[in-house]
């Protein structure tokens, strides 16, 4: 049995065609603050990302690379794994669909397709793009001059597709479509937002297809269980094993599933919304498991108005930039710059422009001021005494839960850059409230009245700093090292120290600039 506070997350796993770029890095980058989130949230998370090493496209990579596949996969993966711990994803399992129990989850779920009476031998002939490893109808298909001045045919997305001819085993996917259907409709709708959700319905009421799903001209695949003997031997349609690895993730075939399954977000690009949203949950059905409670199509991350690609030669490196700018600022940024489930432009100027306002001039002068009071004027030590509130207190404190009440609502309903404008209204009321009350003032007069405003407004940082965590995790780490509260073994402060105040008598550490301001020196 599934526990009420289990929460299962997952990302889409990338193709390791290339090296990751900074829509891979959007992506892990977005889900990982969920993650973290509902983890500080009081919820046991399972999180999950990887890469989706099988299929016509890395065979043909690592054939113009001179290698076999599986050595030019183990090659190209480290650069992923490279790029989540550096954007300090905190996944519970990095999965490759060449390891082992992939394998054997796979073979699983396609026997129990088989078992179900929906797997059939048949002839598929039709077109195919190797850049998506997608299937396409004709009626799909746009047409486009090439740099020759030829008219060629290409997939919706713009991609090359060829025809193919070949002995495949079928999905009997129509006749999920009313189930299907039946499922988007359900409450609350399983895909999201809304936009997907409708691009999908309408994808489903064309009508469906039944699904080739597996290919005999390669062999870089996991293969087809209990095959026929005298036929040629087929591997499974890549996306039917990369699809099966969120099941892999959580213990399929074994009984241990039932703790984990089924996944309560699954966050993709928008691309890849019809293969999760219209396959994936036609093959549970299939194989009798639970449907994911939501897949979340989010937007693409554009380099100043175009879509990143390889092949538009526009590939910004996500590790050459985090080593310049450093992981908090590309994370703040894309977190807060970009709508979720929107796309997002995304420039050098704009990541320094938007965390120099936010991070070095908000968050971080508001602490800087009141510590660095602190230390001059307090001898470093927090009141010992808790004074009485006046009104402005209290409306400070006031203020901030209900903000903080937002910014809970926002990041739990996915609407993660309102959740941050939440998060930026408390630095810009404690910022207020340090401002009129202007503690420098007092001195002399009531040093005592000085020193509540001064610990009013380092416990304002510290409730800013808890609920920095899921974004800016390093960062708000050392910012709550500045108030003296080191984290638990975990790495965390938990959301229920919302509710306690900074001790009382503390004696704090230096101030140190948590988010130095960004100078170009070109
Ligand atoms: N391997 C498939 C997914 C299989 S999931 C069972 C795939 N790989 S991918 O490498 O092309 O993309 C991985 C993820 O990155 C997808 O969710 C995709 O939508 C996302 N993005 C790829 N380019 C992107 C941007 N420019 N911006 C944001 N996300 C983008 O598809």
């Amino acid at each position: 049995m599934k526990s009420s506070d289990a929460f299962y997350i997952t990302t889409a796993i990338a193709y390791p065609n290339g090296r990751p770029h900074m829509g891979h890095a959007y992506e892990v980058v977005a889900t990982d603050a969920i993650a973290r989130f509902h983890r500080l949230d009081g919820r046991t998370v399972t999180f999950l990302t990887g890469t989706d090493e099988h299929g016509l496209k890395l065979a043909q990579a690592a054939r113009a690379a001179g290698v076999d596949p599986k050595t030019y996969v183990d090659k190209m993966v480290m650069a992923f794994q490279e790029m989540t711990a550096t954007f300090q994803i905190s996944h519970d399992r990095f999965i490759r669909t060449t390891d082992a129990d992939h394998y054997a989850a796979s073979q699983a779920l396609w026997r129990a397709m088989v078992a179900a009476g929906d797997i059939y031998l048949d002839r598929y002939t039709g077109w195919y793009s190797v850049r998506d490893e997608a299937y396409y109808d004709e009626s799909e298909l746009v047409d486009a001059v090439d740099a020759a001045g030829v008219t060629v045919r290409l997939s919706p997305q713009g991609t090359a597709v060829e025809w193919t001819v070949e002995e495949s085993w079928f999905f009997r996917l129509s006749t999920y479509a009313d189930r299907l259907l039946a499922w988007y409709d359900s409450m609350p709708t399983p895909v999201v937002p809304s936009s997907r959700h409708n691009e999908m319905r309408a994808f489903v009421q064309r009508g469906l297809r039944d699904l080739s799903v597996s290919r005999t001209s390669f062999a870089w695949g996991v293969p087809v269980p209990d095959a026929a003997i005298d036929g040629p031997a087929h591997v499974m349609y890549v996306w039917v094993d990369a699809l099966t690895n969120y099941l892999t993730g959580a213990g399929y075939p074994s009984a241990s599933l039932d703790t984990v399954w089924p996944p309560d977000l699954q966050v993709v690009g928008k691309d890849v919304v019809r293969f999760h949203a219209v396959y994936w949950p036609a093959i549970l059905m299939s194989a009798g498991l639970a449907l994911p409670k939501a897949v979340f199509g989010h937007g693409f991350i554009l380099d100043r108005g175009e879509k990143m690609s390889k092949s538009l030669g526009n590939v910004v490196d996500p590790l050459e930039l985090a080593a310049t700018l450093g992981v908090d600022r590309l994370r703040w940024f894309m977190l807060r710059d970009v709508v979720f489930g929107e796309d997002g432009n995304y420039s050098h100027a704009a990541i320094v422009e938007r965390t120099n306002a936010d991070l070095a001039n908000g968050i971080g002068n508001l602490a800087q001021r009141s510590l660095a009071m602190i230390a001059k004027n307090c001898d470093g030590r927090l009141p010992s005494e808790s004074l009485a509130h006046q009104p402005a207190d209290l409306m400070l404190q006031s203020i901030l839960s209900s903000l903080t009440e937002r910014y809970m609502d926002d990041m739990r309903g996915l609407r993660l850059s309102r959740a941050l404008e939440a998060l930026m209204e408390m630095v810009a009321i404690a910022n207020g409230y340090f401002a009129d009350n202007a503690p420098w003032s007092l001195k002399n007069s009531d040093p005592a009245r000085m020193a509540k405003i001064l610990y009013e407004t380092a416990d304002a940082v510290r409730q800013i700093a808890i609920l920095l965590q899921p974004i800016v995790p390093s960062a708000a780490v050392r910012l709550l090292g500045q108030l003296g509260l080191s984290v638990d073994k975990t790495g965390h402060r938990p959301f229920t120290e919302l509710a306690l105040a900074l001790p009382l008598g503390a004696l704090l550490p230096a101030p140190n600039g948590v988010f130095p301001r960004w100078v170009e020196t070109t």
